[in-house]
């Protein structure tokens, strides 16, 4: 059911990413939100930079994905969608409980500030919200993101990382 994502399935992907994305549409600060929100040629290069992508799969259908990107001493969670008419049946709980056996490294993830229900799934799953400051510090530490990503995100982070 959980499978990692080939060069066949980026198209696939990048649907779900745009579809699940919808949700930040008048959420997000407006300078933020672009249409498509992530382009394929974007996440291909996503894809070169590191991340790897695993996928939920209904039947043939991938429904939901998650990446997961190893950057220094700490492993990344990027680009969390699930499609919005499976979103809230666990599906999101389960591809991020596959990636966190993937590794032994402290898990971080960044998402919108104003992406309240997001925080709340990770909340569920563990993490915490980091201070203010060390937002600022993890997010350029570890992330290539423009300023004003950096300015408009939270950090949270897992009890591995808490307790290191
Ligand atoms: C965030 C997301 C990946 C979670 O995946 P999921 O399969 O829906 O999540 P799960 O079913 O495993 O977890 C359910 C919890 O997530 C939150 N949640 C999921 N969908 C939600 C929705 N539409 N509205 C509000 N909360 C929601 C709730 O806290 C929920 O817990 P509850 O059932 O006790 O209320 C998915 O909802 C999504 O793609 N959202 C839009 C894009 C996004 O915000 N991505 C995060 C990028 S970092």
């Amino acid at each position: 059911m959980i499978r990692r994502c080939g060069d066949g399935d980026f198209e696939a992907v990048c649907l779900i990413i745009n579809s699940a994305a919808e949700a930040y549409r008048g959420t997000i600060p407006e300078d933020r939100w672009k249409e498509p929100y992530m382009s394929l040629e974007e996440l291909l290069a996503e894809v070169d930079a590191g991340i790897t992508f695993w996928g939920f799969e209904e039947g043939v259908e991938l429904v939901g994905v998650m990446g997961i990107q190893p950057v220094q001493d700490v492993t990344l969670i990027r680009h969390a969608y699930v499609r919005p008419d499976r979103q809230n049946r666990g599906i999101g709980g389960k591809l991020l409980s596959a990636l966190n056996q993937q590794t032994t490294r402290p898990l971080l993830v960044g998402t919108w500030a104003d992406a309240s229900w997001a925080i709340l799934f990770y909340e569920k799953q563990g993490f915490r919200l980091v201070s203010s400051e060390e937002k600022d510090r993890l997010l350029r530490k570890y992330w290539s993101i423009p300023e004003r990503q950096i300015e408009t995100s939270v950090v949270l982070a897992d009890r591995k990382w808490r307790c290191r």
